[in-house]
C-alpha cells in the first residue's frame, strides 16, 4: 500500500518516461531530469507491489534524424539502428527497469500511430488546412521545422530552427523567421501551397483549463503548472499534425502522398504501441481503466506536449484516461554550460559504463541527488568525486562495512542474539520504524532528492548509533549489550538493503547477497526483526571504492579537449582590414634572407634568436616563435621573409633587427613564412 491517499485508489500505475531521439547516446542531463527519477518511481512502486508498467523506447521519426542520415551519406533507418542500440543498451547496464524499451520506426508503431489517426480522422476531429510553406526548388521538398534556418524575431539568434529558436527557447513557425534559408541547398525557400491536418486546441481551451489550472492546481509541480498556464493564457492555436517529409509513419488516407505524420503527433502514441507489444490482448485496461494511474516522465521542454497537445489527442479519441501528473524536470548542466550534443559537451551514458565499470549507482546516486528538480542544476566531476568518497563511501558505505566486519569478528558471521533493549536502543528502533513512509511519500510527491536524502538519513543514524555505543570497546566490559547493538545495527543494514533499491539497485543486490535476505519489499521494512538469531551472514565486501583524483582529471581534461575541438570549430578568418594605398604597403621593405644559425635565447622560453643573411651582411632577428620550433638548429639554411626597415629593439638582451614574418594557424600554432623556391638573400618581396 502506497502513503498517499489518492494513490490508494489506483489499482495500477501506467508510467511513460519521454523517448529519447534516435539521434544520438543519452547523455547525464537525460537521465538526472527523466530516467533515474522514473526508475525510483517504479522500483519503489514495485516494492510496495503494485501493479506497474515502465515504459520507454527509441523516438526514431522526426527531421533531426533524416539531416544527420544526409550528412553522413546514409539512411535515416541506419542513424536509428544505431542509436538505438546504444540508447538501449546503456539504459539496460545502468539498470534502468523498463518493461519494454522499444522503438517508433517498427512495424506494430507505425499500424497503431496510422490507425489512432484514422479514427480521429473518419471522426471529423481533425481541421484540414490548405496553406503556403516553405519549398526548397533545388530539393524539391516542403522544408519542415529543422530544414528551415533563420533569424529570430524575438532574440536576433541568426541560427533559428523552423520550429524554435534554441537561443531563446521561443517556439516558432517558419514563417517567423527573418531571411529564411533552407538548410538543403542553402537558398532562400519559395512558398507553396500545401494541405495538412490540424487539431484543432483552441476549441479544448475549456476543459484543458478546468483540467490542469483547477484541478491539479498545488498538485502538479509549479514549473509544470506554470508553463500550462502561460500556454492556455496565450491562447492555442490549432496544431499541424502532419509534415510534408518521407522519414515517419505515413498519413493513412488518400491523396496524402509525401506525407507522414507530424513526429510529435506519432511520438506518444509509441507508449500505447509500446503496451500492446507488451501486454498484447490485455493492453487496454493499462490506458483506458479509470483505475489506472497514468504517470508521465519528461525534461521541461516536453511539457506542453505531454500537458497539452497529447491529452488533447486522448480526449478526441475519447476511451482514455488523462495523465494523473507529468513530473517534469528542469536541465541539468554540465561544468557550468548548457549541455549540447552537436557541441559534444556531455557526459554520454555508455561512455562513462567504459570509464567507470560498476558504478552504475554512484552515477545514479550522483544524479538523483543533484536532480534539477525545480530549477537548473549544475554536474561537476569535483561534485560526482566528493559525492562518492564522503556519502556513500563515508556514510552508508563505511556503516554497512563496520557493522559486517565487527559481526565476523565477534560472531563469525552470525547475528547474535539481542537482550532487552535499553533506552537508546528503543530510540534507535523507533526512529527507524519512521523512514520506509518518510522515503515513501517524498516518492509519491516525486520529491526524489528528498527521498534520497532520507535514506541516506538511516545509514547516518546507524553510523551515530556505532559511534555512540562504540561495540569495539564495548565487547570488553558488556558483551551482552554488544550484542544487542550489532543485532539492531544488523537490522538497520537490511532495512537499509530493502530502503536503498529504488536509487541504488546494484547496491541492495549486493548487500542482500552479502547478508543472505530473502526478497522483501516496502512493507518489510522498519522491522526489528529481517535478520533473525543465527542467521548467518558472508564475508563483508566493500559497497563503494574511492574514486581518486587520476580519474577525475582524466574526465575533465576530456571536457577540455572538447572545448579546445569546439573553439577551433568556431573558427573563422578575422575580419579584413580597411582598405589602404599602394603607397601605404610600399613603406615595408620586405625581404628574403637564409637562417645561417638560430638558437633560443637564455631565459626567454618564447623567444629564437636567427642570424640571417640578408644579402648585404648579416642581421641578428629574435623571433617569438620557441614554442613551435623546439629544435631550432634545423632551420639552418630555410630562407625566411622578414621586415628591414623595423627599427631595431632589444628583447631579453638582444638587440633585434626586424621582424620574421609567420602565419598564425586556427589553433595559435606560428608557422614561419618562407618562399617556394630558393631565391638570393636580399631580394624585396612585393
Ligand atoms: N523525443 C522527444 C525528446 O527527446 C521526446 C518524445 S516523448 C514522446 O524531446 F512522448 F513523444 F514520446
Ligand atoms: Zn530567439
Amino acid at each position: 500500500m502506497t502513503y498517499n491517499e489518492k494513490d490508494q485508489q489506483y489499482k495500477r500505475f501506467t508510467v511513460t518516461s519521454a523517448l529519447p531521439y534516435a539521434n544520438g547516446p543519452v547523455h547525464i542531463g537525460h537521465l538526472a531530469g527523466v530516467y533515474v527519477p522514473a526508475d525510483v518511481y517504479v522500483r519503489y512502486l514495485r516494492a510496495q507491489g503494485e501493479e506497474v508498467m515502465f515504459i520507454g523506447g527509441s523516438d526514431e521519426h522526426g527531421v533531426p534524424i533524416t539531416i544527420k542520415a544526409r550528412k553522413e551519406g546514409v539512411t535515416p533507418q541506419d542513424i536509428v539502428d544505431r542509436y538505438h542500440k546504444i540508447i538501449k543498451d546503456s539504459f539496460a547496464e545502468l539498470g534502468i527497469s523498463f518493461d519494454i524499451y522499444s522503438r517508433t520506426s517498427s512495424p506494430e508503431h507505425h499500424e497503431t500511430a496510422a490507425a489512432y489517426f484514422k479514427k480521429l480522422y473518419d471522426e471529423g476531429k481533425f481541421v484540414e488546412k490548405v496553406s503556403m510553406q516553405y519549398y526548397d526548388e533545388e530539393a524539391q521538398q516542403f522544408l519542415a521545422d529543422r530544414y528551415i534556418t533563420g533569424t529570430c524575431p524575438h532574440c536576433g539568434n541568426e541560427h533559428a530552427y523552423g520550429d524554435q529558436c534554441e537561443a531563446c527557447g521561443t517556439s516558432l513557425n517558419a514563417t517567423d523567421l527573418i531571411n529564411p534559408k533552407s538548410t538543403l541547398s542553402g537558398n532562400p525557400p519559395v512558398m507553396r501551397e500545401t494541405k495538412h491536418w490540424y487539431l484543432p486546441l483552441d476549441q479544448d481551451e475549456p476543459w484543458l483549463r478546468e483540467w490542469i489550472l483547477e484541478q491539479h492546481k498545488g498538485d502538479w509541480k509549479t514549473n509544470v503548472y506554470g508553463q500550462c498556464k502561460s500556454w492556455i493564457d496565450a491562447g492555442l492555436q490549432p496544431r499541424a499534425v502532419t509534415r510534408d517529409l518521407d522519414w515517419g509513419v505515413k498519413v493513412p488516407i488518400e491523396g496524402a502522398d509525401g506525407k507522414v505524420l507530424y513526429v510529435w503527433f506519432d511520438a506518444p502514441i509509441g507508449y500505447i504501441s509500446f503496451t500492446k507489444q507488451l501486454k498484447g490482448n490485455d493492453w487496454e485496461k493499462w490506458w483506458k481503466d479509470k483505475d489506472t494511474k497514468l504517470v508521465h516522465f519528461i525534461g521541461k521542454d516536453n511539457i506542453v506536449f505531454h500537458c497539452i497537445i497529447f491529452p488533447a489527442m486522448l480526449k478526441a479519441d475519447g476511451s482514455y484516461i488523462l495523465p494523473a501528473n507529468v513530473p517534469a524536470n528542469e536541465f541539468l548542466n554540465l561544468e557550468g554550460d548548457k549541455i549540447s550534443t552537436s557541441r559534444n559537451w556531455a557526459v554520454w551514458l555508455h561512455e562513462y559504463l567504459v570509464d567507470f565499470p560498476g558504478k552504475q549507482d554512484v552515477l545514479r546516486y550522483t544524479l538523483c541527488s543533484n536532480a534539477p528538480e525545480t530549477k537548473d542544476n549544475d554536474f561537476t566531476w569535483k561534485d560526482f568525486q566528493l559525492k562518492n568518497n564522503s556519502e556513500l563511501v563515508a556514510i552508508l558505505g563505511n556503516f554497512v562495512n563496520r557493522t559486517l566486519v565487527l559481526t565476523h569478528k565477534f560472531y563469525g558471521g552470525k547475528v547474535p542474539a539481542r537482550g532487552p533493549l535499553p533506552e537508546l536502543e528503543q530510540e534507535v528502533l523507533k526512529e527507524m520504524a519512521t523512514f520506509p513512509e518518510r522515503i515513501g511519500r517524498s516518492i509519491e510527491s516525486y520529491r526524489f532528492r528528498e527521498a534520497l536524502a532520507e535514506m541516506m538519513n538511516l545509514a547516518r543514524l546507524g553510523n551515530k548509533y556505532l559511534t555512540d555505543r562504540e561495540p569495539w570497546k564495548l565487547i570488553k566490559t558488556d558483551p551482552e549489550l554488544t550484542a544487542t547493538v550489532m543485532n539492531l545495527s544488523l537490522q538497520i543494514c537490511a532495512n537499509l538493503a530493502i530502503l536503498c533499491a529504488p536509487f541504488l539497485p546494484f547496491t541492495a543486490d549486493k548487500m542482500r547477497r552479502i547478508m543472505n535476505l530473502p526478497a522483501m519489499g516496502w512493507k518489510d521494512a522498519g522491522r526489528a526483526d529481517l535478520l533473525m538469531e543465527g542467521h548467518l551472514i558472508d564475508k563483508p565486501e566493500l559497497l563503494f571504492e574511492q574514486i581518486d583524483d587520476a580519474a577525475i582529471d582524466a574526465q575533465v581534461n576530456k571536457l577540455l579537449e572538447t572545448k579546445r575541438q569546439n573553439e577551433l570549430n568556431a573558427w573563422a578568418p578575422n575580419a579584413v582590414k580597411e582598405t589602404v594605398a599602394l603607397d601605404d604597403f610600399g613603406k615595408m621593405d620586405i625581404r628574403v634572407g637564409t637562417v645561417l644559425e638560430c638558437s633560443k635565447v637564455p631565459k626567454a622560453d618564447k623567444l629564437l634568436q636567427f642570424k640571417i643573411e640578408d644579402g648585404m651582411g648579416t642581421r641578428t632577428i629574435v623571433s617569438g616563435i620557441a614554442k613551435f620550433y623546439p629544435e631550432p638548429e634545423k632551420l639552418v639554411g630555410m630562407q625566411v621573409c622578414f621586415i628591414a626597415n623595423f627599427a631595431p629593439r632589444k628583447l631579453k638582451g638582444v638587440e633585434s633587427q626586424g621582424m620574421i614574418l609567420s602565419a598564425e594557424d586556427k589553433d595559435g600554432r606560428l608557422v614561419l613564412v618562407t618562399p617556394s623556391q630558393l631565391v638570393t638573400p636580399g631580394c624585396n618581396v612585393g
